[in-house]
């Protein structure tokens, strides 16, 4: 392999060895490839529109807050009572989750005076780090639920009493439980009374932890050494059960999934890795190896890539298991970005729960070996791993061979687990690729809710928030993925913290730092016509034929099923013909001649194609014409030959059913305002009109679709009730400024020319903050892409040929500009650039216990070259090749220089 391509690398499943990378081509290569596949991508990759757009002022939304109160970020849904339990900035309250604007009760948990003072002279800040962020709540049982807090920098827990909701000031230690951080990732889940948490350890925060911590048992952790957690942000932890299907005795298992700095690739600077990891619940460490350890914890890489655009989301922020009554019909949902946040990509990719047991219990081990004296590197394990497995749970077939516990599991499989905790083998997603890819956003958190449509077919509805405080739903069809709204949970753009869902309530539930907000799974009512509510493909959605409107399947769950319609693939000639519009009902515009007009035309679907036709036949823009893309069309300076008659149509593809849709949006008559006889003159025109003949609508319906214009006409046009005029007096009640598809917002200042008085919609402001999904100029974008790598580019090359991997030419003018001298601490830079490289390697290289002068200053100076966070932790050698021989009882053969540090590092750790 000559150049090393990320993407290979990470998408390649078989074959695997190390890409020997020629370390001058490297930087060539690297950037090549990421050039190359950023343009590609975020001009050509393919990614979802939310269909319609809803402003938080259209949706009545219940919310909750309290003044001075922030950080609503932790919640917990009781299923029993009728709460929602939210973990706040100092403060636990009780809502209910019927309505969380209703507070049942609030409990608050301030910081002691001599906890903040000793927080703020370790340099934290009072007014910001120094409080207590309620992080963890999890219940107990019906009477009590665990409470935890960063508590200054001291993490503290507690139990909560339901009945009068007070605290016990129990003050139990709450490290490893809860982050010391408050803005530090952390992750937590109880299970059968035992807290399983993926948090850091000590103050600094650099010392990740996986942890059980249980009433019962002592700490049951993860070694700290980077072959286990490498830097990693935790975003969630689950148990999955093994329920009682299957005789292997089996035991539940807890997933942790997170992001972490890659040990197995090399890249220039971090290369970040999403991973899962899994325990076994019945963990109790091991007999002398791996004492208060888990002995069943392993890891394995998680790929969500889009193989044919060689593009790789490397970074997981949240996941959502949806657990199914079949253990087996299990997924595992998880929102995606790339660690190149300026692609400004989500993805969301689903693996099913067979191929993450699969890997868990087959896969290969990966193993670390030295090359060249002081590079390590991770490669795979070809020799015979022992048995029983590696990191297996306790199973019918151990117990068989007397293995009752993981204290009895022999040492060598134990040894083994602990220095072979990486799986080689990857979880593929479902499809191989992302279900979802989205444009120009960041998605924060994922749920996921299966419902049953008319149909009788199950459909997975996915709910991402993201960082601006907006929500989409998108449904999985086969095949196929249609984002059906976006919806504006938070008033501010602010990320969504946090994001629940109660089937019970048909709720969402979303914490930001501001506040709470619930918000139905669906906004059926909100469509108004048939039309609108079958091409929204929503399967919580159908139309009712009786009373004419579009309801929920769950909220009218008796509702005889004759009287609904519901078509997922969008197929709207189900919809009830309706009469056509006359007209009389056309509205009528007089303007002066010479001003402008402005017709107005809202579209509720971003997916819809605008078309204007004047006196029955498609306007094209020209130079007086002009379309806004949202809200309708404007003709500067009108002339006697404009006047006549103009309809705004939309016409929407529904890809399900393979279709186009037209259907007519509203009508206007334009007549000049002439002074000589102003009145007689507009209503000559609109007599000549009326007298007309209804032009014909055929020309809007699309060639391909191969019908008679007949049902599509009917289809198109409103249901009985809809007539223009209720149209332009209520307009839709949604804002396109939320999404754009197509063109530019409008740039026109309609106020130099003053309105006519019919025109009845000014222009709107394109710069709405809120705006979510704003129309990018791809070309200004992609130059400033293209100069950014190209900076980073000229940076690499500098740097590569100050660090002499570049041929002749370069060296020379490197001789040139720094001269021949070599300074006397070459080696040992040179040496430590190899940990630059590869995080990794540091700690493989250790130093004796006591350093000479020489090399602690080395050490020192490297500390500051790379600082990975591991304070405990020796960061480089002095360029010796380090002895064995401090009491490591496992001196291995292929790994000769494969020295852990493992076992001097939890008091250093914990002096802080
Ligand atoms: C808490 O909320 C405040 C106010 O919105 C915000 O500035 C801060 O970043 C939040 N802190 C954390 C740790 O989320
Ligand atoms: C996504 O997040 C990254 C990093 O925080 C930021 O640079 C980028 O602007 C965000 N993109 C969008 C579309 O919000
Ligand atoms: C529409 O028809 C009227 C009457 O035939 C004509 O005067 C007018 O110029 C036409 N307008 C356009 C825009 O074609
Ligand atoms: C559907 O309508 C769009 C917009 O008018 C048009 O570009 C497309 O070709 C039509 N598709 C078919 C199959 O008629």
């Amino acid at each position: 392999m000559n150049q090393y391509s990320l993407a290979d690398a990470m998408t390649d499943k078989g074959n695997f060895t190390v890409p020997k990378l020629s370390e001058s081509n490297m930087g060539f290569g690297v950037l090549g490839v990421f050039l190359g596949l950023l343009l590609e991508v975020s001009t050509h990759g393919p990614h979802a529109v939310p269909r319609t757009s809803w402003r938080h002022q259209d949706l009545d939304l219940m919310e909750f807050s309290e003044p001075g109160i922030y950080n609503y970020s932790t919640l917990l849904l009781s299923e029993k009572q009728d709460a929602l339990y939210v973990g706040a900035r100092e403060a636990i309250f009780e809502l209910s989750k019927k309505n969380v604007t209703v507070r049942n009760n609030k409990v608050l948990w301030r910081v002691a005076d001599n906890s903040m003072t000793m927080c703020t002279q370790k340099g934290k800040s009072k007014e910001r780090d120094c409080l207590n962020y309620i992080r963890v709540l999890q219940v107990v049982n019906d009477e009590r639920l665990y409470v935890c807090g960063t508590h200054a920098f001291q993490p503290l827990c507690d139990y909560l009493n339901l009945a009068d909701f007070s605290l016990d000031s129990r003050h139990e230690d709450g490290r490893g439980k809860c982050s010391f951080d408050p803005s530090q990732s952390f992750t937590t889940v109880m299970v059968d009374g035992a807290l399983y948490s993926g948090t850091a350890y000590n103050f600094l925060g650099s010392e990740p932890i996986i942890s059980r911590y249980s009433p019962s048992q002592s700490l049951l952790r993860t070694e700290y050494s980077t072959s286990w957690l490498n830097e990693p942000s935790f975003v969630f932890a689950d148990v999955i059960r093994e329920g009682n299907n299957g005789d292997s005795g089996e035991d539940d298992k807890i997933y942790y999934f997170f992001t972490e700095v890659s040990v197995e690739y090399e890249f220039f600077g971090k290369l970040l890795i999403p991973r899962v990891a899994r325990v076994c619940k019945g963990d109790l460490g091991g007999q002398r190896t791996l004492q208060k350890k888990w002995t069943t914890f392993l890891k394995a890489k998680l790929v969500c890539s889009m193989p044919e655009l060689n593009f790789v989301f490397n970074v997981v922020h949240d996941v959502f298991i949806l657990k199914a009554d079949d253990r087996k019909d299990t997924v595992i949902y998880a929102v995606f970005t790339s660690q190149w946040g300026n692609v400004g990509l989500s993805a969301v990719c689903a693996y099913s729960i067979e191929a993450v047991e699969e890997v868990f219990a087959n896969g290969k081990y990966m193993q670390k070996v030295t090359v060249e004296q002081s590079h390590t590197k991770w490669v795979r394990y070809n020799g015979v791993p022992p048995t029983p497995r590696a990191g297996a749970c306790i199973n019918n077939a151990l117990r068989q061979q007397n293995i009752n516990t993981s204290l009895q599991m022999p040492d060598k499989p134990l040894q083994f687990v602990k220095d072979h905790p990486l799986l080689e083998d990857p979880v593929l997603p479902i499809g191989n690729g992302p279900r979802l890819i989205t444009k120009d956003v960041n998605y924060t958190q994922i749920v996921v809710e299966r419902v049953r449509a008319l149909d009788g077919n199950i459909y997975d509805v996915i709910f991402t928030g993201t960082d601006k405080g907006v929500l989409h739903k998108s449904v999985l069809f086969e095949g196929d993925v249609h984002m059906v709204e976006e919806i504006q949970l938070l008033k501010n753009s602010e990320p969504i913290k946090n994001l629940l869902l109660s089937s019970e309530t048909r709720s969402l539930y979303a914490g930001s730092d501001s506040g709470v907000v619930q918000s139905p799974t669906s906004f059926c009512g909100k469509y108004s016509t048939c039309f609108d509510c079958i091409l929204a493909r929503d399967p919580y959605c159908a139309w009712d034929r009786r009373t004419s409107t579009c309801l929920s399947i769950l909220d009218t769950p008796n509702q005889n099923p004759r009287n609904l319609i519901q078509s997922l693939n969008g197929d709207a000639d189900v919809c009830p013909s309706v009469s056509g519009r006359f007209l009389k009902d056309y509205q009528r515009v007089t303007v002066k001649p010479g001003s402008s007009a402005e017709l107005p035309c809202l579209v509720q679907s971003n997916l819809a194609q605008v078309l204007w036709k004047s006196n029955g036949s498609l306007l094209t823009e020209a130079s007086r014409f002009h379309f806004m893309a949202e809200t309708g069309l404007l003709i500067y300076s009108v002339a006697p030959e404009d006047q006549g008659y103009y309809e705004c149509w939309s016409v929407e593809w529904a890809p399900g059913a393979k279709k186009n849709f037209s259907r007519l949006l509203g009508g206007y008559v334009l007549a000049l305002d002439l002074p000589p006889a102003p009145t007689h003159q507009a209503g000559d025109v609109a007599t000549t009109l009326s007298k007309q003949e209804m032009p014909s609508f055929h020309d809007v319906e699309d060639e391909g679709n191969g019908k008679t214009d007949r049902a599509p006409l009917t289809s198109a046009l409103a249901p009985p009730s809809f007539t223009a005029t209720d149209l332009f007096t209520s307009p839709p009640q949604t804002d396109s400024s939320l999404t754009s598809s197509s063109g530019s917002t409008a740039k026109l200042q309609p106020k130099q020319q003053p309105h006519p008085p019919n025109t009845i919609v000014p222009l709107r402001d394109g710069g709405d903050p809120s705006a979510e999904y704003l129309q990018h100029n791809n070309s200004i974008a992609l130059l400033f892409l293209f100069l950014l790598f190209f900076l980073l580019f000229l940076a690499a090359l500098v740097y590569n040929c100050y660090m002499q991997y570049l041929p002749a030419p370069c060296l020379r003018v490197r001789a040139a500009l720094l001269g021949t001298h070599k300074s006397a601490s070459q080696p040992e830079y040179r040496a430590c650039e190899a940990g630059l490289m590869e995080p990794p390697a540091a700690d493989k290289i250790n130093l004796t216990e006591q350093p000479t002068q020489n090399g602690s200053q080395t050490t020192q100076n490297l500390r500051a070259l790379r600082d990975t966070g591991y304070e405990t932790e020796p960061d480089c050698s002095n360029g010796r090749v380090p002895t064995h021989g401090f009491g490591d009882d496992s001196p291995s053969q292929e790994k000769p220089f494969d020295v852990d540090c493992d076992s001097q590092s939890i008091q250093f750790a914990d002096a802080d």
